[in-house]
């Protein structure tokens, strides 16, 4: 069995990679997303820099490319990511208006959800689009929409538009593409920790209206030995009855054990459907010094594969 038959063997959905024009074109590397994986994130190309470098002026170049490998290669696309603090060009910070934001980020939104709605439909009626919610801050780097406490960060988004940027942005998207899961996606969701509970109190209190958040993504850029918690950060998002996702697991040392650990966690959480590492081989993560990945520099095989496949 690959990576993606053991998974879906269990009922999950797919088990995926990132990937990005620059990774497509290594041989190697495309060769083991055709064999062994089910789906792609794009790991850049699909971000707000990349797609609206400027006001009202789109570029699909780099998405484009992607999702016409997918879906020429029969693999599940999880968009990412269509508002985060991060890569976010700054004449989005500068805006100080509501009504100014709420339309940019409403045309954003149309614009890259709705670009892909049509296309991957038309193509195969059971392609899925889970959009990747990154809704935060601007600074510091790696925050989300969250503090480390659980209360949501200050950002352009929560300064003009407070809390109430989440439902502007989740009903744009679901306009943009009905039948898209929308996610909404953190990191250091990795125990029960008060990010996961003030993430929860959040999805409960978006949803209480009507379901508009569909599911919560867990990053997983994990550290070595940092496995121990994540069955029970699963357990408590899955609460929400939102399905989880790890999109974007990686693990410093990536140990065996670790892997393993991560891998038995999701099987066991009935919501959790799909785990996707930021990456193939560690020649192109962005960990690449900590080797975090399933695939050596040379694209061969290491230990951790072996582990998750046994472990599925
Ligand atoms: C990273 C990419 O892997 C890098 O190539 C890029 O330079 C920076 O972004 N959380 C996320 C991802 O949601 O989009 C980030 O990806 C890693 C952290």
């Amino acid at each position: 069995g690959t990576l993606n038959s053991k998974f879906v063997s269990h009922g999950k959905k797919f088990f995926a990679s990132a990937a990005d024009s620059g990774t497509l074109n290594i041989a190697k590397n495309a060769a083991l997303l055709q064999s062994q994986f089910g789906g792609v994130t794009p790991e850049n190309s699909m971000k707000w820099d990349a797609t609206e470098p400027n006001r009202g002026q789109f570029n699909f170049g780099g998405s484009d490319a992607l999702v016409n490998w997918a879906v020429s290669n029969n693999k599940l696309i999880r968009g990412h990511t269509l508002v985060w603090h991060s890569q976010l060009p700054s004449w989005v910070s500068a805006i100080k208006d509501s009504a100014t934001l709420t339309s940019v980020i409403q045309t954003h939104i149309s614009n890259v959800a709705g670009r892909y709605k049509g296309k991957l439909y038309a193509v195969s009626s059971f392609q899925l689009i889970k959009f990747d919610w990154k809704l935060s801050g601007y600074r510091p780097k790696f925050s989300e929409i969250f503090n480390e406490d659980g209360s949501l960060r200050s950002s352009v988004f929560s300064q003009v538009l407070g809390q109430d940027f989440v439902r502007i942005a989740f009903q744009a998207a679901r306009a943009a593409d009905p039948t898209a899961k929308l996610y909404i996606n953190d990191y250091n969701l990795d125990s029960n920790n008060a990010k996961v509970q003030g993430l929860v109190r959040l999805v409960n209190s978006v949803n209480s209206g009507g379901k508009l958040i569909d599911g919560i993504g867990t990053q997983s850029h994990l550290g070595a030995g940092g496995a121990g918690g994540v069955q029970a950060a699963l357990t408590a998002l899955a609460a929400t009855g939102c399905e989880i996702a790890m999109t974007e697991l990686d693990i410093a040392g990536a140990a065996p054990n670790d892997y393993t650990t991560v891998v038995k966690a999701c099987l066991n959480t009935p919501n959790c459907v799909s785990i996707t590492t930021w990456g193939v081989s560690d020649a192109n993560s962005w960990r690449a010094s900590s080797t975090p990945l399933l695939y050596d520099t040379n694209y061969n095989p290491k230990p951790a594969y072996t582990a998750v496949l046994n472990a599925m």
